[in-house]
């Protein structure tokens, strides 16, 4: 794609700044596995698709990756373009999630996926984790249909507060939804901005979408210049500030109540992302403290729990879609990208960030997080 002019590059700067497997094994084997570890599986259910999530994995190297050429993909930001910024090393393209023990799991189909999105409209709804995946999932679909006319609107690009790219040969819209904290943030007349936690009106532009990708939770911890309301409001107490992951679970749950009041009897698929891992402690997986995602090319190898432990939000996550009337499918990468110590742009992101260890490359991690939505996406009715 031509590059944006400056002026439009500058817009998408400052909303930024707001911002902030296929399973290759045969069936045969899944079967056998499954009757032999689990003595009473029976060979139909083997026959089903997995559940991509509920299953151990390990990164391996397939040479068959990358799914796409980034560089062919009209619709990579510069945040996340780590090729065209000069990241030198390719491994990281090269690696697919594999289940173990492996099960039957559908192969990425773009045009499957196009076609079965025709008429339809598919929303990414949260932060710039959303964002990330959403922009992997354009470039799959474009992959799939290079020739296929698309619609970019608005043409500058802006995120205000929505992008929507149309696939028009397929007549399928594919919308990303730019909220931070899910409920509502408010400007008063007075100027103060205040974060509602109870209220969450700008849902009604959600209603539309035929498939919901839901993401929050990496804006809930920033506090100073980053934070960019002044007051907590619930109910008529306001407040200048509480715990941050008390405030993010009353959030989900006012969420949660949304979508269980206006989708509980539509057709609507509802997914919510797992927690998306950064990498700035060295720590977190056995290296120095001192140690970030820089010059990080290889994954951890997956073979038991991940040293930092799991993220505590995870399991309030958890908990809030366990409690809702509407069917929410968990896309719970979150294991599986806390070993991608070595997926992050980095200092290859156009200088938007400089050391970015939060967002993710495109191509990269977030094609495997596609993988297994579409799993999820072909696994169910
Ligand atoms: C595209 O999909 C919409 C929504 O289902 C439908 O109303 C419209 O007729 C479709 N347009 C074409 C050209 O198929
Ligand atoms: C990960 O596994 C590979 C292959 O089994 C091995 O060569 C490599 O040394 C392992 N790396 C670590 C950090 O254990």
């Amino acid at each position: 794609m031509a590059k944006r002019p400056a002026v439009l590059w500058a817009a998408a700067l400052a909303v930024l700044l707001l911002l902030a497997a296929a399973c290759t094994a045969a069936a045969a084997v899944t079967i056998s596995r499954k009757r032999h570890h689990r003595g009473g599986a029976s060979a139909s259910s083997a026959a089903r698709s997995c559940d991509p999530f509920a299953a151990a994995g390990a990164w391996v190297v397939d040479e068959s990756y990358p799914l796409y050429d980034s560089a062919r993909c009209p619709f990579i930001r510069d945040e996340f373009a780590c090729a065209r910024f000069g990241r030198p090393d390719t491994m990281y393209l090269k690696y697919r999630w594999q289940l173990d023990p492996p099960c039957a799991q559908p192969r990425f189909d773009g045009a499957a996926l196009l076609r079965m999105w025709g008429g339809k409209t598919v929303m990414f709804v949260g932060d710039s984790l959303a964002l990330n995946q959403y922009e992997s999932l354009l470039c799959m679909l474009h992959a799939a249909a290079p020739v296929s006319r698309t619609t970019l609107s608005p043409a500058s690009g802006k995120i205000d507060p929505s992008s929507t790219v149309r696939f028009e040969d397929y007549n399928v819209t594919v919308v990303y939804y730019l909220t931070h904290y899910l409920v509502d943030l408010v400007t008063e007349a007075s100027g103060r901005r205040v974060l509602k936690l109870d209220t969450i009106d700008q849902a009604r532009d959600w209603l539309a979408a035929d498939v919901l990708v839901f993401d929050s939770w990496h804006w809930w911890p920033y506090t100073g210049p980053k934070q960019p309301w002044d007051y907590i409001q619930v109910g008529n107490t306001v407040v200048k500030d509480m715990d941050r992951t008390q405030a993010f679970t009353k959030a989900l749950h006012t969420w949660a109540r949304w979508v269980d009041a206006n989708l509980v009897h539509t057709d609507t698929k509802v997914f919510f992302q797992g927690i998306s891992p950064s990498h700035y402690r060295g720590q977190d997986w056995g290296a120095s403290p001192k140690k970030t995602c820089m010059g990080e090319t290889q994954p951890l190898n997956g073979t038991g729990p991940y040293p930092g432990g799991p993220i505590p939000q995870q399991a309030i996550l958890r908990g809030v879609l366990a409690g809702m009337a509407k069917p929410v499918y968990l896309l719970d990468f979150t294991y599986l990208s806390q070993l991608r110590k070595d997926a992050h742009p980095t200092k290859y992101d156009g200088g938007i960030f400089g050391g970015d260890c939060t967002h993710w490359c495109v191509a990269g991690l977030p094609d495997t997080w596609n993988v297994l939505f579409y799993a999820a996406l072909t696994g169910q009715d």
